[in-house]
Formats: structure tokens, C-alpha cells, sequence
């Protein structure tokens, strides 16, 4: 890490400029811990997260955990089925007051001392605090979160000035809705550790099949590469691509990537839906240190019982994700290197990444009270 720079010397490093001219965002920004900071401030701290699928909390009870931006948190269904947000810490001496990543209870007890909480977060029990003082149990809830659903997706905001989801989520919504996401069940969830920074995951995800005919031969054998399409619609970008049926595809990724198209919707900061005839997927990036992320995949099927298609379907993303994980550490390794700052786009690909490095630059300098978005 160069400490001799100041972190506003770093952001200045970028301009926005239009996609022809553009260059990416600088190496720094993908291993500056101050950088890594600074977003999850600035960026999982302001933007709307996906923390959990609504059918994890449907039924009174039923609660999710999560971590967003560094904090605990947890979505719990009330008995009166509203869905509440809080952090998952405890008001006494702020341990997590539930452990498992979901669950079903009737009451939060917390593990340390055992004080307990309601659904809706009040406190209810407290054990042995005879002869305190002043002190307000109605005060001493759960700290609530924002918390929103759209489609199959549970959203906390950690920041109670942002706009409301739907208004976050703007045009995708309406590129989602045609979908159908409402026909296909959650079927299985895999989480891949990478040794890179989030935003070398994000970027590669964003380059418009730039990469497919070179890295993914299973997955390019099924995309008509030539009429791949990339278009940035709000904090979105949407890339899709035909699918085409020759006999020189993969004979396990033909099988279980159908229909006429492929969808791969991408919502900034780091959501993604991927999304064939009868089978989806979503990849969730979450920073685990400036140069270590961690992604979930979750796995959905119009068909749950069919068993040997979801585990060759599965298999084949598992492939395609090895081989994304291997170019994507070796992307970090280069931007250690003290041969490369930065790089220029592709017009016809690499819009998304534009896209991307803009929103991403404006959210960091607007929180260093650098100017917002759009940039004058
Ligand atoms: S920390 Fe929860 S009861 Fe003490
Ligand atoms: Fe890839």
C-alpha cells in the first residue's frame, strides 16, 4: 500500500470521461485498505443489500442473519407478519442475539446473559438487574434497520436517508418483472472465497462476454457471442445474449442453459441475477478484506424435482466460476504490480465497467465531500 498518497489524492486519480476515452478506475483502489474503507462506508453502508430470499422469512418466526457493511444484522417476521430489520446486538454487552444464519423462534434470547427480545424487538426479559437505576426497557430494544422486499429478495439499508428500494432498484424492476421470477424455487446455495477485491469480481462480471470465447469454451459454445448485447439502464446494467443450438456446443451446458436468451442483470453495487428459460441464479459480492471477497451464488428451478438436471446445471456454473475465480486472482496479482495503473475499455464490451467505475467514484468522492453524481 503507497501511505505517501492521501486518500484524496487517490480518488482524484479517476475522471469520469465518456466511455471512449475512459480508463478504468486505478489498481490502487483494488488494494488500498483505505480504499476498502472508505467503501464500505460510502457504498455497503448507503446502498440497499440483499440479505436474505424472502422464502427464508415468510412464516412468523422466521429470521435471516447477515452482515452488512461490517454490521450484524438480522430480518425477522413478526407474529403480526411484518418484516422487521435490526441489529443483531444485544442492548446489554453487544453480542449477536441470534447465532445461526436463519432459524424459526418464538424470542430472541440472547446467549451471554440471557436477556430476551420480542419479534418486534422489544426487550422483554432481563435476568438478575434488580436495583438498577434508571434504567428503560422500553429504551432498550433492538435497534431497528431499514428493510424492504422486491421479487424473491429481502433489502436492508443501513442508512436512513437513502431513497426507498424500489426507487434504488429504479428501471430494474421493470426488466425484471417479465421474467417470472415468481415460478422458480430456491433450490441449493454455494459461496466461493476469491483472493481478489470485490470489484475485480464486479468488473469482469460487467465486461459484456468480453471474456467468454476465451475463458468460458463450455459457456461460449451455447451464446451467439457476436449478438451479446450490454445496456446500462440507471444503477443497472442488463447483458444479454441469444442461445443458439448447434451441435458443436457442450453437450452439459447446452443441456441445462435453454430457452431463446440469456439475461445477466447486474445491480450496482454488487447484485447480479442471472437468469435462463427455468433456471437462475443470483451471485451476492461481499468485501472480506481488500483483496479477499466472498460470492453467493444462490440456485433457483422452475422444476426443484428434477434432480439431474439441477446437478448438471450446477456443475456447470461451478465450472464456469472456477475458471472466473482463477483469471480474477490473477487480475489482483497484476494490480500489485507496479507495471499497471490503470486500463482503457472496450466501447463495444465494456460499458458496464464504465458504468460501474462512475457510480462507484461518485458515491466514494460525495462521502469525501468531492462532488456527487452526475459528475458537472
Ligand atoms: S450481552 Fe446479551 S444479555 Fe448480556
Ligand atoms: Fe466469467
Amino acid at each position: 500500500m503507497n501511505t505517501t498518497r492521501t486518500l484524496e489524492e487517490i480518488l482524484a486519480e479517476y475522471q469520469p470521461t465518456p466511455l471512449a476515452e475512459a480508463f478504468t478506475i486505478p489498481a490502487s483502489w483494488y488494494t488500498d485498505a483505505r480504499v476498502a474503507e472508505l467503501e464500505r462506508q460510502a457504498v455497503f453502508g448507503r446502498t440497499w443489500q440483499a440479505v436474505a430470499r424472502t422464502d427464508q422469512v415468510a412464516e412468523p418466526g422466521q429470521y435471516a442473519a447477515a452482515d452488512v457493511a461490517g454490521e450484524p444484522i438480522l430480518v425477522v417476521r413478526g407474529q403480526d407478519a411484518v418484516l422487521r430489520a435490526f441489529f443483531n446486538v444485544c442492548r446489554h454487552h453487544a453480542t449477536a442475539v441470534a447465532w445461526e444464519p436463519s432459524g424459526q423462534v418464538t424470542h430472541f434470547r440472547c446467549p451471554y446473559h440471557g436477556w430476551t427480545y420480542g419479534l418486534d424487538g422489544a426487550l422483554k426479559g432481563i435476568t438478575e438487574f434488580e436495583g438498577v437505576a434508571n434504567f428503560d426497557r422500553a429504551a432498550n430494544g433492538l435497534v431497528p434497520v431499514r428493510v424492504a422486499t422486491w421479487e424473491k429478495f429481502v433489502w436492508v439499508n443501513l442508512d436512513p436517508q437513502a431513497p426507498p428500494l424500489l426507487e434504488f432498484l429504479g428501471p430494474l424492476v421493470e426488466r425484471v418483472r417479465p421474467l417470472g421470477l415468481e415460478r422458480l424455487q430456491f433450490v441449493e446455495r454455494r459461496s466461493y472465497t476469491l483472493a481478489c477485491n470485490w470489484k475485480v469480481y464486479v468488473d469482469n462480471y460487467l465486461d459484456g462476454g468480453y471474456h467468454v470465447p476465451h475463458l468460458h469454451k463450455g459457456l461460449n459454445s451455447v451464446l451467439e457471442y457476436t449478438h451479446y448485447t450490454v445496456e446500462n439502464d440507471g444503477r443497472c446494467t442488463i447483458q444479454s445474449s441469444p442461445l443458439r443450438s448447434s451441435s458443436d456446443s457442450d453437450a452439459v451446458a447446452a443441456a441445462t442453459r435453454q430457452g431463446d436468451r440469456a439475461y445477466y442483470f447486474w445491480q450496482y453495487p454488487n447484485f447480479m441475477i442471472n437468469w435462463y428459460e427455468g433456471v437462475m441464479d443470483t451471485n451476492l459480492v461481499l468485501p472480506l478484506a481488500v483483496d479477499r471477497t466472498v460470492v453467493i451464488f444462490d440456485f433457483y428451478f422452475a422444476n426443484p424435482s428434477n434432480q439431474t438436471y439441477i446437478r448438471n446445471s450446477i456443475a456447470v456454473s461451478d465450472r464456469i466460476q472456477a475458471e472466473d475465480t482463477a483469471i480474477c486472482e490473477s487480475v489482483q496479482r497484476g494490480l500489485y504490480s507496479r507495471a499497471y495503473r490503470a486500463g482503457r475499455l472496450s466501447v463495444r464490451r465494456e460499458a458496464g465497467e464504465h458504468l460501474f467505475h462512475q457510480l462507484l467514484a461518485a458515491d466514494l468522492k460525495k462521502q469525501l465531500g468531492q462532488g456527487g453524481w452526475p459528475p458537472a
